[in-house]
């Protein structure tokens, strides 16, 4: 939700240029506009590059310089033009501001800077952090000014703001992220570091209530925001390569990450560690799991509530978004599990926030490296499944899966090996690709789209139908099959296609009576599973690996789909239309 790149003492003198390939990085988190500041050489003036649109193959013909700032915007507050585009100056035209946020309390501070004359150009909340920074500078140096113009914001925020008279740059967090690449002769600050990793994989994780002030590249300061006291900045290494976030040959990411999944749900469910066997006892002497998540990692939580129900344990799930009437049940003997890619997702936050408060402990599943939920955490279970940039998440919500499998493993001993075997090859046979591209062919013109599975495939269903939605914008519904005849088989018509999604297991059979039901009712019937049945029109053949690893197919079958889908109807399947990646506001 809006990207953060910035460079300071850029070593080939040419900042605009770096910050605009960093910037490419992280379009993921919105793609609305784009923006530069950079102070020039030689010159006390900020100048200015922004654009509404993606950023994609853009061009900067910004001068030469060494520091500069930039921004990738998803709109919350203003719509979507050249002047909402960040970055946002004073009326100086002395002080670069680029967001990350929303600034809840923005119109009472806007009246009040208006009536001190300020001008604004804008309908952004953003703007006004460059006008109070103005205002604050009357009577403190820029750094102060910054900092107390940044305690006066109420909200999730992170900033970056460049002072074109002397080329300071200072960062604040207060709950969106924030790192900062500290490379030999230069600093990088971002909002993720995967848009660094070429550069640098040394770096800063800012927690919340940190300032960083870099006066320059080797004369920078971290501060407590609430008792401005300086702190001591320790750097990290990243184990991640830059290589593993580029396309690698591959048209989108989406399809290299789906493609990952050969070695990444592999590697998580063979995932042994001590905190795997502390968390599983853990459970072993009571603890409650409660699941929590938002999108795919949601569905992920309901798919692990079947893991745990089969390793006879009792846990709950529900999205991050809806913690709040179920917080009183949360105590001292519960084990939340915030369940993420980006360990940034601010309704996950808040929920854990407030478990911790009653007492629960922690265990975070998350992907991102030095994210905010693996801060929170008690134990931390990385995924592993390297960097995820489509927006649409493949890989790491099956490499989450994949950890909970051998968390319940631990529990009820399942044995992944065939699964291991098997998969890679289904995934790389080209018979498996061919097949559902040429359904793809034929769904193209398809509006509306239902599915169903049983028991785990219920999950798997869900999840499916979220990445034909996100990438195709087609109406994709799913049911648990013993819901059809509540209501939902009123949809179908004759010719409206329906995805029944199975396994080899106790309820095949009631899925594949569901399904020639709807098949009675005119509709159209894709069969995904290992057996195919004559109720199917179009079948996909999956391996049999036994049912709880059935989602795994049934749900990569969904992620191709819905790739080819995406590219067939002319979206982007790596950005699709008004999401982000990571939804770091409420
Ligand atoms: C956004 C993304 C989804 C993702 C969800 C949760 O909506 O578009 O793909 O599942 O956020 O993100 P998280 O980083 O917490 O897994």
């Amino acid at each position: 939700m809006c990207g953060i790149f910035g460079v300071i003492n850029d070593q080939t003198n040419e900042a605009a240029q770096t910050v605009l390939s960093g910037l490419k990085k992280l379009e993921y988190r919105g793609y609305d506009s784009w923006g530069i500041a950079l102070k020039a050489t030689d010159s006390n003036d900020i100048k200015i590059d922004k654009h509404i649109g993606k950023i994609g193959s853009a061009a900067t013909s910004l001068p030469r310089g060494s520091i500069a700032i930039g921004h990738t915007r998803w709109a919350t507050h203003g719509g979507v033009t050249d002047a909402n585009a960040h970055p946002h100056l004073d009326c100086s035209h002395h002080i670069a501001v680029i967001h990350n946020g929303i600034v809840e309390n923005y119109q009472e501070l806007q009246s009040k800077l208006k009536t001190q004359k300020h001008v604004f150009v804008s309908e952004t909340d953003t703007e006004i952090i460059a006008h109070l920074i103005e205002e604050e500078s009357k009577t403190k140096p820029f750094f102060k000014a910054t900092l107390h113009t940044f305690k006066k914001l109420v909200g999730s925020n992170a900033i970056a703001v460049l002072n074109g008279k002397t080329g300071e740059v200072v960062v604040c967090r207060n709950g969106s992220p924030l790192v900062i690449g500290v490379a030999k002769n230069a600093i990088y600050i971002a909002s993720d570091a995967t848009a660094f990793l070429d550069k640098t994989n040394t770096a800063y994780f800012m927690e919340d209530d940190e300032v960083i002030d870099i006066k320059k590249n080797d004369d920078v300061s971290l501060y407590s925001i609430s008792t401005e006291k300086e702190k001591k900045l320790v750097v990290r290494k990243i184990d991640w390569k830059a290589e593993a976030a580029e396309k690698a040959g591959y048209a989108h990411f989406m399809l290299k990450e789906v493609n990952e999944q050969a070695k990444t749900i592999p590697n998580a469910l063979t995932h042994k560690d001590k905190t795997i066997a502390q968390v599983a006892q853990r459970i072993k002497v009571g603890y409650k799991p409660i699941l929590i998540g938002c999108g795919s990692a949601s569905y992920c939580g309901l798919a692990a509530q079947y893991l745990f129900a089969q390793a006879g344990v009792e846990a709950i799930n529900f999205g991050a978004y809806e913690f709040e009437p179920f917080s009183p049940l949360v105590s001292e003997k519960s084990l939340v599990f915030a369940i993420s890619q980006s360990g940034e997702t601010a309704d996950t936050i808040l929920a854990v926030k407030q478990a911790k408060k009653n007492g629960a402990k922690i265990v975070a599943i998350i992907n991102a490296q030095g994210s905010t939920l693996e801060r929170l955490a008690d134990y931390c279970l990385p995924v592993g499944a390297g960097p995820e940039i489509a927006v649409v998440s493949t890989k790491a919500f099956t490499a989450q899966l994949g950890i909970f499998f051998a968390l319940t493993g631990e529990l009820s001993k399942i044995n992944p090996a065939p699964f291991i075997h098997d998969f890679p090859l289904w995934l790389k046979n080209k018979k498996t690709s061919e097949t559902i591209l040429n359904l793809a062919k034929q769904l193209l013109k398809t509006e509306h789209i239902y599915l169903i599975g049983k028991h785990i495939n219920y999950p798997s269903a869900l999840e499916f139908a979220l990445k034909l939605k996100e990438t195709s914008y087609m109406h994709a519904e799913s049911f648990a099959s013993g819901e059809l005849k509540h209501g939902v088989i009123s949809l179908i018509q004759p010719g409206t296609p329906c995805i029944a999604l199975t396994a080899h297991d106790a309820v095949q059979k009631e899925v594949i009576s569901s399904a020639i039901e709807l098949k009675s009712r005119g509709a159209y019937i894709i069969g995904v599973g290992p057996e195919n049945n004559k109720a199917f029109d179009c079948f996909i053949e999956t391996p049999d690996n036994g049912a709880s690893f059935s989602i795994f197919y049934n749900v990569a079958v969904g992620q191709l789909l819905g790739y080819y889908l995406g590219i067939g109807r002319g979206a982007d399947p790596d950005k699709p239309r008004n999401l982000a990646k990571s939804v770091t506001v409420k």
